[in-house]
């Protein structure tokens, strides 16, 4: 296994996100040799403008786009706000997106996870988030965990609760590290 970098990130700024939680659980089931980092600074980027997005872009945006470009892959847990992609999240993907084609998600392996405390686990979300990633060119990988009742799916030690779920975030990591890593064995898009 090659080394390499997952960049995490949390689609929520909150203290004691759900989101957050789901990511720390996906971290520790990272195999050996692969290495995570946390994406942040979100909170902080401007409201996209074209006008901001010329020769020198502000200093959050270039950070944000050096991390994705850094990273073999990037793993999102989203919540959903009103049926969507926070706005917050949606600015970051749309800076990232830029400049097109060749921006810091090309080609990308991006998995999409998310938790809400709905029963349906920010489905909507993530599916809106897939549907931009794909536009701005990133590699979604085939695999998906929706997390519901998220303000009672963790264990004190930081584990899902429900076994099946915890079995979900294990394979769709490992789905997510082989896109990264081995991709002549994925099919690509
Ligand atoms: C503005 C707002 C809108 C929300 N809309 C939805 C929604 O459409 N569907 C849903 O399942 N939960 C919704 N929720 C509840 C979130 O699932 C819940 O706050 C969740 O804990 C947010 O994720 P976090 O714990 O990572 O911050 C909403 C919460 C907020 C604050």
């Amino acid at each position: 296994m090659p080394k390499g970098e997952v960049l995490l990130v949390s689609g929520s700024f909150r203290r004691g996100s759900h989101n957050a939680a789901l990511l720390r659980a996906a971290a520790n089931a990272l195999p050996g040799g692969v290495t995570h980092e946390w994406l942040t600074g979100i909170a902080a980027l401007p409201l996209y403008s074209e006008d901001d997005d010329g020769e020198r872009p502000p200093l959050a945006v270039e950070e944000l786009r050096r991390a994705i470009a850094a990273a073999e892959a990037v793993l999102i847990a989203t919540p959903e706000y009103n049926g969507s992609v926070p706005g917050g999240l949606k600015n970051a993907i749309d800076w990232a997106s830029r400049p097109f084609p060749a921006n810091a998600l090309r080609d990308k392996p991006v998995a999409v996870i998310g938790a809400s405390t709905g029963i349906f686990g920010a489905i909507w979300a993530q599916a809106e988030l897939r549907k931009s990633l794909r536009t701005a060119g990133a590699r979604v990988v085939d695999a998906d965990l929706a997390v519901g009742g998220a303000h009672d799916a963790f264990l004190p030690s930081g584990e899902l609760r429900d076994p099946g779920l915890a079995t979900g975030l294990r394979d769709l990591v490992a789905v997510l590290v082989a896109a990264a890593f081995e991709p002549l064995l994925t099919d690509g898009h």
